[in-house]
C-alpha cells in the first residue's frame, strides 16, 4: 500500500492499515464465536486483532515477516498484560511452524498477493489448518465506491480456496477495513472458508 518493503512500513510511524485498534469487522465476528481453539493470525502486523482475540481466552500466534511490526506487538502485548505469541514467519511455508490451528485469520494478507502467488499461500495456509477448522480472510473487494488498493473479487476467492486446494468457501459477505485514510472504511469481504 506504501509501495515500501513490509518492514519499512512499520518505521516511520504508523502504516495505513495499522489503526491502533483491531479491525472492527475482526471485532464482530470474535463476538459471535468466529474464533475457536489454537488460533493463527497470518500477517499480524502490530497485534492489535491477534492481541482482542487474545483477550477473550484464546491461545493466539501471530507471525509476520515485518520483525519491527511484531516488536512493537510484543510490546502492546506485554503493556496491556495479555498473553500472544507472535513470531517471524513467511506466510508462504508455514508448515514450518510445526503446528496447527483450528481457526486462522487473514487480515488484509490475502489480497496483498498477486495471482500467481495465491496457489502456493493457499496451501500453506491448508498445511497448518486442522480439517474442519476454519479460515476467515478479510480482503478489500471491488464491489463498491472508494474501493481500497488490491481489491479482489467474489471470484477470485473462490478460485483460490476450491475442494481441489483442501477447502470449502461457506459464505463471503460485504464488510468493511478501516483504514487510515479511509472515514468509513473501504469496501471488503469477509470470508468464511472451512479446510475440508
Ligand atoms: C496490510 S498488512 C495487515 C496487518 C494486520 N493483519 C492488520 O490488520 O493490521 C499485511 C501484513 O502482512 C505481512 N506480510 C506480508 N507478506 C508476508 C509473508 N509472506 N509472510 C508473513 N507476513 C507477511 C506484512 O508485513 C504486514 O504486516
Amino acid at each position: 500500500m506504501t509501495g515500501l518493503p513490509w518492514d519499512a512500513s512499520y518505521r516511520d510511524g504508523p502504516a495505513p492499515w495499522d489503526l491502533g485498534r483491531p479491525q472492527p469487522a475482526i471485532v464482530r465476528l470474535a463476538s459471535e464465536g468466529g474464533f475457536a481453539g489454537a488460533v493463527l493470525d497470518a500477517g499480524c502486523g502490530t497485534g492489535e486483532n491477534a492481541i482482542h482475540i487474545a483477550s477473550l481466552g484464546l491461545s493466539v500466534l501471530g507471525v509476520d515477516v515485518a520483525e519491527t511490526a511484531l516488536a512493537i506487538a510484543r510490546a502492546k502485548a506485554g503493556a496491556r498484560g495479555i498473553e500472544v505469541e507472535f513470531a517471524a514467519a513467511d506466510a508462504f511455508q508455514l508448515e514450518r511452524l510445526g503446528r496447527t490451528f483450528e481457526t486462522v485469520l487473514d487480515c488484509g494478507l490475502f489480497h496483498s498477493f498477486d495471482r500467481d502467488e495465491r496457489p502456493g499461500y493457499v496451501a500453506s495456509l491448508a498445511s497448518v489448518t486442522e480439517h474442519g477448522g476454519t479460515l476467515h480472510v478479510l480482503s478489500f473487494s471491488d464491489d463498491g465506491p472508494e474501493i481500497g488498493p488490491h481489491p479482489v473479487s467474489q471470484e477470485e476467492l473462490r478460485a483460490a480456496f476450491n475442494p481441489s486446494s483442501g477447502w470449502d468457501v461457506a459464505g463471503i459477505e460485504p464488510d468493511r477495513v478501516q483504514t487510515r485514510y479511509h472515514d468509513d472504511g473501504a469496501p471488503a469481504w469477509l470470508a468464511t472458508i472451512k479446510r475440508i
